[in-house]
């Protein structure tokens, strides 16, 4: 949560900054602001809103010079106000600085600023660290570099952090612990950035700062340091061939709405190179196949809608491996006793790789001596690099908050996983063969769920001002009817539930009437039982909606829409997620549209959530 970016080179800051900052929007945007250093005077200008706000407010305050930094808001500390956005000042206004994360012992250090004097203008933890390493500065005399460095000494807490000083107008320090920080580095420029997207279109070369890790860039050159033991650290330079297009709309309204439709090819991209021989090839966990295959228990751990794909992955691993997987929240999984130890597989599995919680959870599986594995779409993101293997998507960018092609990517590496695994193992079963030929059907497929966009949005503007929602789905379903559901509360503010079709009965039933709309997915396994799911809905007046791989023939009579995804009947039944999902998808983005909801900003999310 929180966009950051910082730039110091030969160019004029401000453009640089919001450049970046409508990029970095998606993690936060309660508020936004940039801080430029201008004849050794600290320029800020900062407001309440989206980048498009701060916009017209910079213009005003005519920013010049060519270092500064931008921060992009989702609060934690203080509520979305003018003052409480970033960048913050200590009282001299000789620093300011941008911070993404929480500083736990901020109130202590508060107090302890307060006895000497100091007070404070704002309610962020942000500020009592600006605050701090003012105190540090003036009480130690040591440099702009070497101050922040002793203050994050004291502190406990997450943070990605970049920090100006007035008097030295060619230096950016930046510092990571447990908040993503990428550097981009070209000749007479460097950038600081959450992630590579803001400095994608500057350069390509990209450093990643790791915990506990502090830089000191100046156009020319930067020097790394660990924050405790004061010693230099070398990196390798990453080079990053994403193309700019795969971050932009390209002509579709919302970035949700793109990366619907470009599931035909991210999930392609997700088997690439990874079907050979009618086998699956994954090279990512090769060395680790006969720990994984070894282990005495498997745990999935995820948040958010990958929670959704963990639970999917779970059946499948279950089936084939005959073996009992465990799907746990990554913010309970973190906290809880968990009997894990060096016998356990530990697999985290993460859109970003940065989600605090799931970070947590893989550490923790680290020092218990668990292997742990990494699905992680974002390449050299935190879980990637501290998971002891791991499968990338390969799903592209994704921007828009509410995940979709990253869903449908983790299903199909979850199936991946169970199938290499199970061939591993030497375990044979029709099932693995007709998944395996049913990965290559998937892409074909979706493209002709996506012909059903406009029966979707017909059916999107009846239900437009329901306030709730029921999705009910079976077996594989039921984790699909979750994620339905999340995505229309995401996107839409309409209450949604999600349960398993049967469990209805205990409970969600009793909020049946003539106002509800339930969405049933309807698949051949379990096609009976939902048949009688469907008729006690209808029987209290419900409004039935389908999404059904089976010929709905027989159900035309007893329900209000149907949505008939064709030919899919005999798809895999762990791959069927997939193709129900996107009807869902497309539902709630419609709904959102017709709502007049900010579909890829819902109010109060962010798509990377670095904090716990
Ligand atoms: C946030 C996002 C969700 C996402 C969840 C987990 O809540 O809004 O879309 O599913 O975080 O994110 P991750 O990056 O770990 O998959």
């Amino acid at each position: 949560m929180c966009g950051i970016i910082g730039y110091i080179g030969k160019k004029e800051a401000s453009d640089i900054l919001i450049g970046g900052l409508r990029r970095l929007e998606y993690r936060g945007y309660d508020s936004a602001g940039i801080c430029t250093v201008e004849s050794d005077d600290l320029v800020t200008t900062k407001c309440i809103g989206k980048v498009v706000e701060l916009e017209k407010n910079v213009n005003k305050n005519n920013h010049k010079g060519s270092i500064g930094i931008g921060h992009t808001r989702w609060a934690t500390h203080g509520i979305p106000s003018n003052i409480n956005a970033h960048p913050h000042y200590d009282t001299k206004k000789n620093f300011s600085l941008i911070h993404n994360g929480i500083i736990e012992n901020y109130i202590p250090l508060k107090k302890f600023l307060e006895q000497k004097g100091v007070s404070f203008n704002t309610q962020t933890d942000s500020e009592v660290l600006i605050q701090f390493i003012s105190y540090i500065h003036e009480k130690e005399k040591t440099d702009f570099f070497e101050s922040v460095r002793l203050a994050l000494k004291e502190v406990v807490g997450a943070y990605g952090i970049v920090v100006m000083h007035k008097d030295y107008p060619n230096t950016l320090v930046a510092a990571r612990n447990g908040s993503p920080l990428i550097i981009g580095l070209s000749k007479d420029e460097k950038f600081v950035s959450s992630d590579v997207s803001a400095v994608l279109e500057h350069t390509r070369n990209i450093l990643y700062l790791d915990d506990g890790e502090i830089i000191l860039l100046n156009q020319e050159d930067y020097t790394i340091k660990n924050v405790l033991s004061d010693r230099i650290v070398s990196k390798d330079i990453h080079k990053i061939e994403m193309s700019l297009d795969k971050i932009e709309k390209s002509g579709f309204e919302h970035f949700m709405l793109k990366e619907i439709y470009e599931q035909p090819n991210s999930i392609k991209d997700s088997i690439r190179g990874r079907v050979r021989d009618n086998k699956v090839v994954l090279g990512g966990i090769y060395d680790k196949t006969q720990d994984i295959l070894d282990a005495d228990n498997i745990y999935i751990t995820a948040c958010g809608t990958s929670w959704h794909a963990a639970q999917i992955g779970s059946y499948i691993i279950e089936e084939l491996l005959k073996k009992p997987v465990k799907v746990e929240y990554a913010s309970e999984f973190r906290y809880r006793n968990t009997p894990i130890g060096p016998d356990s597989v530990v697999i985290a599995i993460s859109q970003s790789g940065e989600t605090a919680d799931t970070l947590a959870a893989v550490k923790k599986a680290n020092e218990m001596g668990s292997l742990t594995l990494g699905i992680v779409n974002v390449v050299g993101s935190s879980i990637a690099r501290e998971t002891d293997c791991g499968i990338y998507m390969h799903a592209g960018p994704e921007i828009g908050v509410a995940s979709t092609k990253a869903f449908t990517s983790q299903v199909v590496i979850l199936n991946m996983l169970a199938l290499y695994l199970a061939e591993k193992k030497g375990i044979e079963n029709t099932i693995i063969e007709d998944t395996i030929k049913d990965l290559h059907i998937l892409g074909e497929s979706i493209n002709e769920i996506l012909k059903l966009n406009e029966k979707i949005l017909n059916i999107a503007k009846k239900y437009c001002n329901a306030e709730n929602f029921l999705y009910l789905g079976r077996g594989y379903q039921f984790p699909t009817a979750l994620e339905g559901a999340l995505k229309l509360k995401e996107i839409s503010y309409i209450h949604a539930e999600g349960y398993p079709a049967a469990e209805m009965k205990h409970g969600p039933i009793a909020l049946i009437d003539e106002k509800m709309p339930v969405v049933f997915i309807v698949t051949p396994n379990g096609y009976s039982k939902i048949l009688s799911n469907i008729q006690e809905v209808k029987a209290r007046g419900g409004k039935i909606i389908i999404i059904t791989l089976v010929d709905p023939s027989e159900m035309v009579d007893f329900v209000d829409h149907i949505i008939y995804i064709e030919n899919s009947e005999k798809i895999s039944n762990s791959l069927s997620p997939i193709l129900t999902s996107i009807p869902l998808q497309l539902l709630s983005y419609h709904i959102a549209v017709r709502k007049g909801c900010d579909v890829d900003q819902p109010r109060n999310l962010a798509k990377s959530v670095t904090v716990e």
